[in-house]
């Protein structure tokens, strides 16, 4: 790779990589652990772009623990059929207890900045409020559930938050763990090169993003909206939130329902 020149993109990386120092020295790291039977998809996910930076940044640190490592029984089965003759297999509550115990977390004794969370689609579902509020923790563990879930037993144990990142079913708690895993890494301050991008972002105020372009100006015929060309930094603030409101309430006027909106913006949605 060539070195970067100064200025520009070098003086950025500069800059994130200071910040990524400060937080680290300013603020303890953010610890995530990931409870599964699949360590290599938790690996794969975290060993690139902006998790990998976030992770050699110092801002956070990614472990898996493995609850077929602690299956001590006569079978050294992880699953089992469950009780009631209801189809397929559940993870037993003993390898995933002893899991945890040997990540030196106990049942009755939770800080309260430490968050069980189990991906489970019967849990409320996961949403950008949450993602801010777990963002705030000092470590984070998914239960990730695969076959027909987790024996509730060590859920309810060690008082693990059920979460689900919507209304369908997956194979596995492996993806919603990243899922929201990500929503939560990037919040933290370094992650992103500007604090600014995290603002314009869906769902940050309520409201859905307005579109954005770049270069080319003319790609196969089609220009851009001619105030992103002005400079003229207040109109192009007023088309994005005009453009904001208008997608909101096409797409998901639920939305718009709940969100804050000023007198500028009613004025904007009755036009
Ligand atoms: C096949 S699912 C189990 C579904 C469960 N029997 C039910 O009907 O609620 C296997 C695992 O995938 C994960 N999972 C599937 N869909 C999910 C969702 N929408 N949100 C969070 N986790 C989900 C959970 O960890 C779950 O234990």
């Amino acid at each position: 790779m060539g070195r970067s020149l100064p200025g520009g993109r070098g003086l950025r990386a500069l800059e994130v990589r200071r910040q990524e120092r400060t937080r680290s020295i300013l603020f303890s790291m953010l610890r995530i652990d990931f409870v599964t039977l699949f360590p290599d998809v938790i690996a794969g996910a975290m060993s690139q772009s902006m998790m990998k930076r976030a992770a050699d940044g110092g801002i956070v640190q990614f472990e898996t623990a493995n609850p077929r490592d602690f299956c001590y029984d006569k079978h050294m089965k992880v699953d089992d059929v469950p009780f009631g003759g209801a189809a397929g297999m559940l993870i037993k509550a003993e390898p995933v207890a002893l899991a945890l115990e040997n990540l030196g977390i106990l049942p009755d004794a939770l800080p309260s900045d430490v968050e069980i969370i189990v991906t489970d689609p019967t849990g409320p579902r996961f949403d950008q409020a949450m993602a801010e509020e777990l963002s705030s923790k000092r470590r984070i563990i998914f239960l990730c559930g695969h076959y027909e879930g987790i024996d509730q037993r060590v859920v309810e144990r060690f008082k693990a938050r059920a979460v689900s990142i919507g209304d369908f079913v997956l194979t596995n708690g492996e993806l919603p763990a990243l899922i929201i895993a990500d929503a939560v890494v990037r919040l933290l301050p370094g992650v992103l090169g500007s604090a600014d991008s995290l603002k314009a972002d869906s769902h940050s105020d309520g409201l859905l993003s307005a579109p954005n372009y770049t270069r080319p100006e003319i790609w196969r015929g089609e220009t851009i909206p001619e105030v992103l060309k002005s400079g003229d930094h207040k109109a192009i603030e007023r088309w994005r939130r005009a453009k904001s409101l208008e997608v909101t309430r096409k797409v998901r006027p639920d939305l718009l329902a709940k969100a804050k909106v000023d007198k500028a913006d009613v004025n904007v949605l009755s036009s």
